[in-house]
């Protein structure tokens, strides 16, 4: 039996997935490493620090930084994307999301958030959808990256829920890795190439079906 819902944050609820692309992508063009799309693939559900070292990795110059260095090209990327959130609305919570948030809500289960980023509670505030989450663990309570199972076996512990009955919620592959690892169901929100390792694949978040997912859940489960 389901007992709780635990959602990835960025690329999920809204698209800041694309923020940080766009910011990451700024600073790559700054350091002459020039990145597309399938690339970042790889970045997405990965720390601040740990997708510098893929991006410097990838241009061959992960040895040319000094740690300090290093924090501050992080901290240029984090000003970049704080820029580009400051925009966000309420009307930014991505197709289907708030319906599909009432329709947990209104079977009674419990809801929580697993993000790696340091930016989390300032993304939901300004999306205005704390209220559906019981809970919100963010990157600074966590010491291991997504595709450790941390950050959710940390959500689920928080909501008295085991993990075997949790359903997790990630548009990353190193999301859903984490996801599995917890030992949770993981609907993948992407392609079915990326999110090859999910258990449910649906192509945007305006496909998230209350009633499909638990019933798939039900079958995995039987
Ligand atoms: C999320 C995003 C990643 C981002 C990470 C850290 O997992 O999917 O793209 O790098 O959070 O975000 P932060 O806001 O702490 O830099
Ligand atoms: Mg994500």
């Amino acid at each position: 039996q389901v007992q709780a819902f635990i959602f990835d944050l960025d690329g999920v609820i809204t698209d800041t997935a694309e923020y940080h692309y766009l910011a990451w992508k700024q600073l790559g063009g700054e350091l002459g490493i020039p990145f597309d799309r399938e690339f970042n693939e790889q970045l997405k559900g990965v720390s601040r620090m740990e997708s510098l070292e893929r991006i410097l990795a990838l241009g061959n110059r992960q040895h040319d930084f000094t740690a300090e260095e290093k924090e501050a090209l992080a901290t240029k990327k984090n000003e970049h994307y704080k820029e580009l959130i400051t925009k966000i609305t309420p009307a930014d919570v991505l197709p289907g999301i708030t319906e599909f948030l009432r329709a947990i809500r209104a079977h009674g289960l419990r809801i929580g958030m697993a993000s790696a980023s340091k930016n989390a509670f300032v993304v939901v505030d300004r999306l205005g959808v704390q209220e559906y989450f019981d809970h919100i663990v963010d990157a600074a309570t966590v010491a291991n990256s997504k595709p450790h199972p941390e950050v959710f076996l940390r959500a689920a512990e928080v909501l008295g829920v085991p993990a075997e009955a949790c359903i997790g919620v990630e548009d990353a592959e190193a999301g859903v890795e984490a996801i599995k690892a917890a030992g949770m169901f993981a609907v993948g929100v992407g392609t079915k190439e990326a999110m090859a390792k999910a258990d449910v694949v649906v192509a945007g978040t305006a496909e998230l079906s209350y009633e499909e997912i638990v019933a798939a859940f039900a079958a995995h489960t039987r």
